[in-house]
Formats: structure tokens, sequence, C-alpha cells
């Protein structure tokens, strides 16, 4: 078919297999989730919960969230999972909807800046909005603030803690979660969205047995369609037998209408690859992998927050180099290799030109690279590094808003015409060209 969208999808598939994807949230799917995603099941209808339906027609579209919803708690050992939830972070509004029920309910959660996620409370947020929430922050270590955390859960009596970011280099340590939670009467849910396939893989710890719920994207290390699963464990069960029921209801008709059943085939379809020892395998490399990149970029001078890592994720502070995230990410995209732009504890700039950078090695371990290409990417992001703070002016962060626009715009057009820039794209984009993503 001739029609100017599958144009772009030729150069987005081009775009996906020339360059390196470092962006910690992203990976690659596979052909038969790829397959689910774009079938028939996305036609249907099918509000309500499997065999208990508002619409007709729901024989075989049944058999699939059945499917997926097996498949979720055989894998993560959960009694009760909903799987309908569009993604992470309705999913987070629908559990605090089934947990909130008076106003004056709180919501304890990680800091934005400090590496926490914005559906978890923060202000800017609807669940920041709704609920009444505050925060702890991580400790000069890049750890969870435990001190705080206990203090404030003693004082402020939280109705939920979540444990759970999107900047986090630290293995999450639930158990003491847990044992805070317990202490003041708290939910503890975990958001498990960036290390999911990790808790899978047995490289990271099980939030299961110490959290009441348990929340994850289905996208990220689990290598999903974009949704999400809402666990309730036998521990939350036993503080309230109705919470599957309450979930469920605060997905549909709370927040959604009809879930959206070709990305749940695809969840199914995830999650029994996921169950493969092959994804044990790849969980153990992502790590690897993330390790290996952390050792290399000390060599190149970053600062890494936490001072490396112990997941799949890698969060520099650029302030040393004198240069901001911006900077880099743009640089970074015009050789082919993409990164977060990423705000660091106690950030001076603002979110969107913030100091840090967030790394990860999902997709790019889904293409099979080992350390030795970790060691090359380091070298790669070293140079870049280099690059910008050549290009770099003091213009650039300055308080009047039209110096620094047209400070970043000379930034930018000096980088396109850096021969070394140029040099570059062409070896990553070779580079990255033997790399396959499954099997398209
Ligand atoms: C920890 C965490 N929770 C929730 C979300 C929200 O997921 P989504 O982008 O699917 O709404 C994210 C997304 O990055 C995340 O990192």
């Amino acid at each position: 078919m001739k029609d100017e969208l599958f144009e772009l999808l030729k150069k987005e598939k081009k775009r996906q297999r020339d360059g390196l994807v470092l962006i910690p949230s992203e990976n690659y799917v596979s052909a038969d989730v790829l397959k689910v995603l774009g079938s028939e099941f996305g036609n249907k209808y099918a509000e309500g919960q499997v065999g208990r339906r508002y619409y007709t027609g729901n024989e075989w579209v049944d058999g699939v969230e059945s499917l997926a919803i097996e498949r979720a708690k055989k894998l993560f050992g959960a009694p009760f999972v909903n799987v309908q939830a569009y993604s992470g972070s309705p999913a987070n509004m629908a559990i605090l909807i089934a947990l909130c029920e008076k106003k004056s309910d709180l919501v304890l959660s990680q800091e934005l800046s400090h590496g926490g996620h914005l559906s978890m409370g923060q202000k800017v947020s609807a669940t920041g909005r709704f609920f009444k929430t505050d925060h702890y922050h991580l400790s000069k270590r890049g750890e969870i603030g435990w001190k705080e955390l206990g203090e404030k859960a003693r004082r402020l009596k939280p109705r939920v803690i979540f444990a759970g970011g999107t900047a986090y280099t630290k293995k999450f340590d639930f158990k003491r979660y847990g044992e805070i939670a317990g202490q003041v009467g708290a939910y503890f849910v975990a958001d498990i969205s960036h290390v999911a396939g990790l808790v899978v893989a047995g490289v990271h710890p099980d939030p299961v047995p110490y959290a009441d719920l348990v929340m994850t994207t289905s996208h990220k290390t689990l290598r999903g369609g974009r949704g999400a699963l809402i666990m309730v464990t036998k521990r939350g069960l036993n503080k309230d037998a109705d919470l599957g029921e309450k979930i469920n209801k605060a997905v549909f008709p709370g927040i959604q209408g009809g879930p959206h059943m070709n990305n749940i085939a695809s969840i199914a379809v995830a999650l029994e690859e996921a169950s493969s020892p092959g994804f044990k395998k790849y969980g153990r490399k992502v790590v690897r992998n993330a390790k290996a990149l952390a050792d290399s970029l000390g060599r190149y001078e970053f600062k890494l927050i936490g001072g490396g890592t112990e997941n799949h994720m890698i969060w520099i502070d650029l302030r040393k180099k004198g240069i901001d995230g911006w900077s880099m990410h743009v640089a970074l995209e015009m050789v082919n290799m993409f990164v977060n732009k990423q705000t660091v504890p106690n950030d001076p700039r603002p979110a969107y030109y913030p100091s840090g950078l967030r790394l990860g090695t999902p997709a790019v371990t889904t293409r099979g690279m080992q350390e030795a290409q970790m060691r090359l990417i380091a070298q790669w992001l070293g140079t870049v590094a280099e690059i910008c703070q050549e290009h770099w002016s003091n213009s650039i962060g300055s308080e009047n808003y039209e110096k620094d626009q047209e400070a970043r715009k000379m930034f930018k057009k000096r980088l396109e015409e850096d021969k070394a820039i140029k040099k570059m794209r062409k070896e990553v984009r070779d580079f990255a060209r033997k790399w396959p993503i499954f099997k398209w």
C-alpha cells in the first residue's frame, strides 16, 4: 500500500536497525509479539472480565486474556493478576483508586528528581493531583534514603508506600520496604516496571513475598507490547480479600473502557517467551553488559550516580564535565545513539535541560551484544562528550531565555558541521547493522 504513513514505518525500522538504543525503558519485541499486536484481536471490544463481558463474541479473546493472566500468575507467583491496564501510568492510578479511600490517605514514593516516576504521586501527574503525596530521597551514595523513609512513614502514617523508580541503579531491597510498611500498617506497592525481566531471570530480588501489590509495565525488560500487569500477592489478599476485585473495578470501569485485546495477546506471548531458559540468560547478560558499560565509562571520567550499577541502568551526572544532558542526547542522536536526558538529585537545571543522562542495556542485549561491544559504546560516549565540551558555550543555560535558545541553536549547528560527528555516525550505523533485531 502506497501511503505516506508506510514510508514513515520504513524509516522508523531503518532508524531502529541502524542505531543503538540505550534508552533503558525501550526494547525490541519478537516477531510473534509484533504479529499479535497487529492482529484482529485489536478489533474486539471486551469490556468486563473473562466470562463476564458487556459485549458478545468473546469466546476467543476470553481465551487470550485467560492465557495472559495464568502465565503472569505462574511466572511471578502471584495469586491475582489484572492485565487490562493500558500502560504503567494508568495502572498506578488504578492502584491508588483501589487503595485510597479517604481524602487524607497519603502516598509515599521516591522523589522524581531522585529517580522516582511521575505516576507514583508527583504533583504534575494526576496521581499527585488527586491524591495526597509525599516523597523520600536518595542518600549521597545513590541509595534509598532509608532513614528518611522510615522517619516519614512513622510520622505521616501513609496509606501506600511505593518502591520503584525510573532511574535507580541499585537493587531494590523489597524486604526492607515491606518491613517499614508493615510497621506502620501501610500497603506496600512495588512498581518493578524497569526490572521485571531481571526479577524473572533471577538477577534482581523478587518483590512478591514482601509486597501487597506488584505493578509492572509489559514493554521494558519484559519485551511485550505496551501495557501493564497489576498483581495482588498473598500478603495483599490476606490484608484484604477483596483487593483483586477492587483492582479490577478501578481499572474498568474506574479509569478505562474496553481493554486492548491485541495488546493483552502480546503480553501473553511475551510472558511465554519470558518463561524460557533463553530469557534467563538474556536477563543475566543485560546486567553483565550494564556493569561492563558502567566500568568502561569510568575510564572516560564519567561520574556515575551510585558509583556504578546493580541492574540494567546507568545514571550519569555530567556537571563535572561542564555540559548538560540535553547537549549529550542531541549529539548522540546525531551519531545514531539514543539515550535519555535525565535530572540528577538536587539538579540545579530544569527537567527539560537537566544535568544528567540515563542509559540502559536491555535493547542492545536483545541484539546479542556483549561486554566487548559495551567497551566500544563507552568509548563512543567518551568521544561525544569531548566533542560537546569543544562546542559548548557558556551562554547555554543562561537565565535569559532568548540567549539560551540562541546558544543551543548554535551548538547544534556546530555539531552538525563537525567532521568527527559525521564520521562517527557512519561508524555507528555500520556497526549497528551487524547486530540483527530478532528476525524481522
Ligand atoms: C517505574 C515506572 N513506572 C511507571 C511507568 C509508566 O509507564 P508508561 O510509560 O507505560 O505509562 C514507567 C515508565 O517509564 C516507569 O519507569
